[in-house]
């Protein structure tokens, strides 16, 4: 398997919306979440991380803090910081 790409924080920054794009980042890699901000089942709340890290929401809110919720984000990976 070919290495992800290394992407930019600017590039990060540049997609926070349905249209360009929603990606975030999670140690150090990069997810496309796109396709899943329709199925979060915490809804709209996951576009506060639009373009930028999930660490602070995911300190807030636990529910995250389950191996399964990483298995779903590893599935989105597109690249690495
Ligand atoms: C619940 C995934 C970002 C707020 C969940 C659950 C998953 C999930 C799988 C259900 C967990 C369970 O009940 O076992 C994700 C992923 C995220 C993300 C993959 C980012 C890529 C966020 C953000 C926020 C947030 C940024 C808040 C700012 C919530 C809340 C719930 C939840 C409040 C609980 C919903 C409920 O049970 O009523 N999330 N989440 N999430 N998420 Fe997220």
């Amino acid at each position: 398997s070919s290495p992800l790409p290394i992407i930019s924080q600017e590039e990060v920054t540049r997609h926070r919306s349905l249209k360009d794009g929603v990606w975030v980042t999670y140690k150090g890699g990069v997810y496309d979440i796109t396709e899943f901000v329709s199925m979060h089942p915490g809804g709209e709340k996951i576009m506060m991380a639009a373009g930028g890290a999930i660490e602070p929401f995911w300190s807030l809110y636990a529910v995250h803090n389950q191996e399964h919720v990483l298995d779903i984000l590893s599935g989105y990976k597109v690249g690495e910081l």
